[in-house]
């Protein structure tokens, strides 16, 4: 059963029951990971990291497995105010579905999980200076995922010991408020617009200034 409510900015959203996923957590094949995919939820044990001015604060464009199994991937990021494109080269680890980068110190990414068609789960380890800080993404095929999806990241982040309040809606970057209430099974949101993230709306501009991780 679906049930959707919409009336000045509030939604009610029934849970999808018995939704068949193909979720796969091992032996991923990486040129069904390439392609657009959108940031839909960022949280990380340090807040600051994925905040305003935070460097791990990105917005998602697309993932290329490369022929040499190095995986390409172009974000937005906001920098000195205004949005950059910026692109990254992970090589392969020996670990399988692991890979490295430099960016703000040392980088281990995870592929952590993914239904190919719909979303991926990546889990990001960054090394600086002795400091160490967890990161993960859900990123959708689609620019929203279901209510239900967003409640299995925050089960997956509870894993890692990042609190729910450290989790970012990137995806609605320019809501301020988001309110989750059960009522009969059925979700009720409540959304307040504030102040919008200038990578909010930059997928596919040209306008952004290229920029190199490396
Ligand atoms: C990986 O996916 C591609 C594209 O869908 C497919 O052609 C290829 O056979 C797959 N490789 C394996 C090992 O399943
Ligand atoms: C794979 O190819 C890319 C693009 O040519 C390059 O930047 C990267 O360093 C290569 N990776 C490895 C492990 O050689």
């Amino acid at each position: 059963m679906k049930l959707l409510l919409l009336c000045l900015g509030l939604t009610l959203v029934c849970a999808h029951h018995g939704e068949n996923h193909d979720v796969v957590t091992s032996n991923f094949n990486m040129s069904k990971i390439s392609g657009e995919w959108h940031t839909i939820l960022l949280a990380s044990d340090v807040k600051e990291k994925i905040e305003e001015q935070g460097s791990m604060r990105m917005f998602m464009e697309s993932i290329q497995a490369l022929d040499n199994s190095s995986l390409l991937i172009i974000c937005h990021k906001k920098i000195n105010g205004e949005c950059a494109e910026l692109t990254s080269i992970c090589d392969e680890t020996e670990e399988e579905g692991v890979y490295s980068v430099s960016y703000d110190g040392y980088n281990k990414l995870y592929i952590s999980e993914a239904d190919y068609n719909d979303y991926l789960i990546l889990y990001l380890m960054n090394s600086n200076k002795q400091k160490k800080t967890q990161v993960t993404a859900l990123l959708a095929r689609k620019p929203d995922v279901s209510t239900q999806m967003k409640k299995r990241f925050e089960e997956l982040c509870k894993d890692h010991g990042i609190p729910k309040e450290n989790i970012l809606d990137m995806a609605n970057a320019k809501t301020h408020l988001v309110s989750l209430w059960e009522i009969r099974g059925c979700w009720l949101t409540v959304l307040c617009s504030a102040s919008a993230d200038p990578c909010s709306h930059a997928r596919g501009s040209h306008g952004a200034q290229a920029s190199s991780a490396q």
